[in-house]
């Protein structure tokens, strides 16, 4: 018989709770709020909890409606990670980054460099932003769903053709031969689309788990369909599990799939493969997507698309 295995994750956003009230209640210290030690703690009592990771939000604009409702995001993401990572060993974080909003030259940089010091435990919640008051702290507007995830698809593709633009032995540190890195194993990549591109190579080597697996927080169709060709990890917002069961089915994964389960924590797989809406992939080149089930399937796949493209035949800048 199949072993059903539930995964459980937590999100960590302020020091003092998901719900904007928290801070009234009376255990609860509203100084915690910008105090990267509460974070911290949060993050490992859910390591010793044995969850399997920590949902890191993000929020490019003002989050606070009235002045009883605390701010639902304080310090930066990446910064939080980077010292949750060292104050942990085992436990993931996935780190939501904005895929309109950020350059996928320092999306990738970020990710892996915090893949790499936390020992290969990073995820990318990569998400494309949808409220104009964000957008306007960029001096931007918010474009049409359509047009954001077609960003977002070309974005993800730079980042993880980044990602695997160093192949898992290009690091030699040979000190007889000289030799620090084997050049041929470090390639451009040379993607350009219609709204990102990229030369690379990226000066960050693989991780432990060879690059960042790859989430998705959404409900629309668009987000859906996205997270059915990208992501590892759905996040998801359903209130019932046959709620939850739809979603899953709307993206793909096979039904009944032990791992595929959704969750009370309203987490679920997602499964790249079945996507019902195909998006254009950036390199013509590029090798087909497979689904990678470990890490290192994963950074075999990236790195034999940056490897195999001829960086001398393809459009650059
Ligand atoms: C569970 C969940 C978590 C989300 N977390 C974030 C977040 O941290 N930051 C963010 O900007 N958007 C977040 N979103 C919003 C989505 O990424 C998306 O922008 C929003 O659902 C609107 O997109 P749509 O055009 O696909 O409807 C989250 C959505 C869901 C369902």
């Amino acid at each position: 018989m199949p072993r059903t295995q539930m995964h459980l994750a937590t999100v960590v956003s302020n020091g003092l709770g998901a719900n904007p009230y928290a801070w009234l209640e009376p255990h609860v210290d509203p100084s915690d709020y910008a105090n990267i030690h509460a974070l911290v703690r949060y993050a490992q009592a859910a390591e010793r909890g044995k969850l399997d990771f920590i949902f890191l939000g993000d929020f490019l604009g003002q989050s606070q409606r009235t002045e009883e409702h605390a701010p639902g995001q304080t310090l930066e993401p990446t910064v939080v990670a980077a010292a949750i990572a060292m104050a942990t060993a085992r436990i993931g974080v996935v780190n939501t980054v904005s895929a309109t909003f950020e350059e996928p030259y320092n999306i990738a940089r970020v990710l892996k460099s915090l893949d790499v010091i936390s020992g290969g435990r990073m995820g990318w919640n990569a998400i494309t932003t949808s409220a104009p008051h964000a957008a306007a702290n960029f001096g931007r507007d918010i474009e049409d769903r359509e047009t954001r995830y077609a960003w977002a698809n070309e974005v993800i593709q730079i980042v993880q053709a980044l990602w695997g633009s160093w192949q898992e032995d290009a690091w030699i540190a040979d000190k007889t031969t000289r030799r620090f890195t084997d050049l041929s194993k470090i390639a451009p990549i040379n993607l350009q689309g219609t709204y990102a591109s990229s030369r690379g190579p990226l000066e960050v080597p693989p991780s432990a788990q060879g690059q960042p697996v790859i989430a998705h927080a959404g409900a629309s169709p668009h987000s859906n369909a996205f997270a059915g060709r990208h992501a590892d990890i759905l996040i998801s917002e359903v209130f019932t599990i046959d709620d939850a069961r739809r979603q899953r089915d709307d993206h793909g994964a096979p039904p009944k799939q032990p791992a595929a389960t959704p969750t009370a924590s309203n987490f679920s797989p997602a499964s790249p493969r079945r996507s019902p809406q195909p998006m254009p992939r950036l390199s013509p080149g590029a090798a087909e997507w497979s689904n990678p089930t470990s890490s290192s399937s994963r950074i075999t796949w990236v790195s034999s698309l940056a490897c195999s493209w001829d960086p001398r035949a393809s459009t650059f800048l």
